[in-house]
């Protein structure tokens, strides 16, 4: 049995496989109506729990038709409809989920939650999201990023923004699958120390780059993300803004990477904030095929999971 936890805690060998088969899933599906069936139906007789503390639209349909496409069947629980919202443990809960499915997605506001849900259920546990990680959005973009450039590896990834959730799994990506980072944020909101320690230490080459001109130039892959997260409390909203505007993705920055660089944003977007809508509906950007690719990736992920 594979918990999904995190991408720095999969071993890298297990990650890439998961890629080329997200490729395989989603080359044998083109073409095809959204609610046909795969032709290998890896998850018939299969239940799957989907929890939500927090909102979704991506994590939560592309989730939910993957399974489906797969053959098998979910239930969408809200965390304040369980009893998990009202006093019952959170062991409690994975001890007893586990007797009515074969697996658990969980988004989530602590770490610590996931982490006792993996540790008390019997069935695996797959993150859709906690305040410090976000692993399945980031295998998305590795599988997004390849599918239109090939290998990411040694590739420049430069991130722009808030030092979140998403930034992190991206920092564990670049230690495993082997690219260049540079974080262009202001000094207080950086990502944290012990993530860019980690990648350093796996030989990563991690650049903390506060000129958001200056970490562009020469990129491969340039990424952002909404300046205040779920999470975030919403009194911080003006401070972040004044503090981040200079970090906003628009032609003019863009135009410091190579011509050919991507452009990443994993949703949903605050048009005009930390990103243009020139540069949303430019050329340079794979926002949808990013979006998309959480369904074929996830598959891969749950199948791993599975051991299918
Ligand atoms: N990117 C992402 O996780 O989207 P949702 O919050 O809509 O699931």
């Amino acid at each position: 049995m594979n918990h999904f936890l995190d991408i720095h805690k999969t071993d890298p060998a297990d990650l890439h496989r998961m890629i080329s088969e997200a490729k395989r899933i989603k080359t044998a599906r083109k073409g095809l109506p959204k609610g046909t069936p795969d032709a290998e139906a890896v998850l018939a007789n299969h239940m799957v729990a989907l929890i939500f503390e927090k909102p979704s639209t991506r994590t939560r349909v592309s989730f939910d038709v993957g399974v489906r496409q797969m053959g098998g069947q979910t239930m969408v629980l809200s965390g304040s409809d369980m009893q998990l919202g009202h006093g019952e443990t959170i062991a409690d809960t994975a001890r007893v989920l586990s007797r009515y499915v074969d697996l658990i997605m969980i988004r989530t506001f602590e770490e610590s939650t996931l982490l006792e849900m993996a540790e008390h259920a019997t069935v695996p546990v797959i993150n859709g999201l906690t305040n410090r990680t976000h692993p399945c959005q980031i295998m998305a973009d590795v599988l997004t990023y390849e599918e239109h450039h090939g290998s990411i590896r040694d590739k420049k990834v430069v991130w722009l923004g808030d030092g979140n959730n998403v930034v992190a799994s991206l920092i564990h990506a670049a230690g495993q699958f082997g690219f260049d980072i540079t974080i262009s944020a202001p000094e207080t909101l950086q990502p944290e120390a012990g993530f860019v320690a980690w990648a350093r230490e796996k030989g990563v080459n991690v650049e903390l780059e506060s000129n958001p001109q200056k970490a562009v130039e020469g990129a491969d892959l340039v990424v952002t993300d909404t300046w205040v997260s779920m999470h975030d409390s919403q009194t911080t909203k003006e401070r972040r803004h004044n503090q981040l505007r200079a970090y906003q993705v628009d032609d003019a920055l863009m135009a410091h990477a190579k011509p050919d660089a991507l452009f990443m944003h994993c949703l949903p977007a605050h048009r005009g904030e930390e990103v243009t809508s020139s540069v949303m509906d430019g050329p340079q950007s794979v926002i949808w095929d990013e979006a998309e690719n959480r369904l074929h990736a996830q598959k891969a992920v749950m199948r791993w999971c599975l051991g299918k």
